[in-house]
């Protein structure tokens, strides 16, 4: 009798199943998200749900973007070839927490960016588009408070919290327990009350909405084995964020989540692109990652974010930064591209690099908009994903194999033309033309190599013509 309850139980649910898709939530993997590109964007700087352009007097505050602003510009998304984004925190926030890492009430949404129900059509929207919705997430901590007033909060008394200190960057306990930048109410995740309260809070987040992913906020400032359990609880990918340059201090955090957010190759990639280094310097890091980490495969590339001057503020060169963005866009990883890097937004530190998208109109005729389409659109998805890094390293030039494209990249800058002579790695023969998707430049493979003149500083990105 009980089971034949069971079975039929079990066949009905199948036969939901099959009349009615899983949400997305529930198929996407970690192998999934590796072959989809992320647009990351800050929801109150993206768009406004009335459609407004005006500027924002104050980056400190709310600007007014929103999910129906979301929904409107989706295409805009799309039509560079993105098909995921990266959307801010969702609960409640302290006062002028525009940026959504200032919860107070974990279980209210941040009115500011919408109702539920608006949330809600964002996900639905997205997901008809077959874009996957990745939600910034936060443990570590809540908002600042009014002179230590906790109510409002989810965890809504001191003794939930670790006792007020500053933070010892030298010592790994000081790092999980003091308060990061002195005023931010570090929760007590030894209490098992409060892990049960926040495992419970990101399965809520994600059954009720349908979120396909997660970043993780200052995963390093919490203790690693209470991780697994909140990922877990979760139900879906993970990234986290361990905002650090060495691959030996992020890579073991591998053990508690799919995927880090790649810190590492981020400091590699700006000094080689910004800064002048030879590209051995992206090549080493690369090495010391592959030890460090038990996949590279899923960690998320990133050339820019919303907690670092802009590129294009450190180096005002196009050519460099499309360099950079072709790497992240195309190298071993999953791709994150920060929104306004398709306007060429030159912010510095933030807020500054947290400019308001609607001012430009959303342009989608933009150079950069253009580049980027093209690179996502024309390249990442229809090349394959079998990548070869590391075909030729040299100071001013570097080769990779992504799928049946040759990648060459340089750090010469824009108006460069130099005469280059670099492997094809074995994926052309001899004789066989090749184009240059950037510049339609065909060239000849002779001697296992292929020889042209760099245009203008761009990269060139080969394909069998
Ligand atoms: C901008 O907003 C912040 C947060 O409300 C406030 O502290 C600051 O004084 C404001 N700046 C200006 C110029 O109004
Ligand atoms: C992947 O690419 C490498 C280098 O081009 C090649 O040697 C290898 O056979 C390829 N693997 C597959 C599964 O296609
Ligand atoms: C390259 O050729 C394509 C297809 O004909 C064209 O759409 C594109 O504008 C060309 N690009 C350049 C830089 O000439
Ligand atoms: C291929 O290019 C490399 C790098 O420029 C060079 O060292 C090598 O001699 C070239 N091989 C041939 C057969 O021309």
């Amino acid at each position: 009798m009980k089971l034949s309850i069971a079975l039929s139980v079990a066949l009905v649910s199948a036969a939901l199943a099959s009349a009615k898709p899983l949400p997305l939530a529930k198929r996407a993997s970690a192998d999934d998200w590796k072959d989809r590109a992320i647009y990351q964007l800050l929801t109150d700087r993206f768009a406004r749900p009335d459609g407004s352009t005006d500027g924002c007097s104050n980056l400190s505050s709310y600007c007014g973007g929103g999910y129906q602003g979301i929904i409107d510009k989706l295409d805009y998304i799309t039509g560079m070839g993105f098909d995921a984004i990266w959307i801010s925190p969702i609960p409640a926030n302290s006062a002028n927490g525009y940026h959504g890492y200032w919860a107070t009430n974990f279980e209210a949404l941040n009115e500011n960016f919408g109702s539920e129900d608006d949330l809600k059509a964002l996900i639905s929207a997205a997901h008809d588009k077959g874009v996957y919705v990745m939600l910034d997430v936060v443990a570590n901590h809540a908002g600042p408070t009014e002179n230590g007033d906790y109510s409002g909060y989810t965890f809504g008394s001191a003794d939930l919290y670790h006792p007020q200190c500053t933070i010892d960057y030298g010592s790994q306990t000081s790092i999980e327990q003091c308060w990061v930048a002195d005023v931010l109410p570090d929760i007590d995740t030894e209490n098992q009350n409060n892990i049960d309260k926040l495992n419970s809070i990101v399965s809520n987040w994600i059954s009720t909405y349908g979120f396909d992913g997660i970043r993780i906020d200052t995963f390093k400032h919490v203790r690693k084995d209470f991780w697994p359990g909140y990922v877990s609880a979760s139900g879906v990918f993970a990234t986290g964020e361990v905002f650090d340059g060495d691959p030996s201090y992020v890579g073991p955090y591998q053990e508690v989540v799919d995927s880090l957010i790649n810190y590492p190759l981020y400091y590699g990639i700006n000094d080689v692109f910004a800064s002048g280094s030879g590209f051995s310097r992206i090549s080493e890091l690369l090495a010391s990652n592959k030890v460090a980490f038990s996949d590279v495969s899923v960690l998320t590339n990133f050339v820019d974010n919303h907690d670092n001057p802009r590129f294009l503020n450190k180096q005002n060169d196009v050519a460099q930064f499309k360099n950079a963005l072709t790497f992240v866009l195309l190298a071993e990883g999953i791709p994150i591209v920060y929104y306004g890097s398709e306007q060429g937004f030159s912010g510095g530190a933030d807020p500054a690099n947290r400019e308001v998208l609607w001012t430009t109109g959303f342009d989608t005729s933009s150079d950069l908009y253009q580049f980027i389409a093209n690179v996502n659109k024309n390249v990442r998805v229809k090349s394959g994903k079998n990548i070869t890094m590391d075909v030729a390293v040299n100071d001013n030039t570097y080769a990779f194999i992504h799928g049946s494209v040759l990648v060459v990249l340089n750090n010469y800058g824009s108006g460069a033309s130099n005469f280059v002579t670099i492997s094809a790695g074995g994926l052309f023969s001899d004789g066989d033309t090749v184009i240059d998707v950037i510049s339609n430049i065909t060239a000849t493979v002779s001697g296992g190599n292929i020889s042209f003149n760099i245009n203008n500083g761009l990269p060139a990105i080969f394909q069998r013509a």
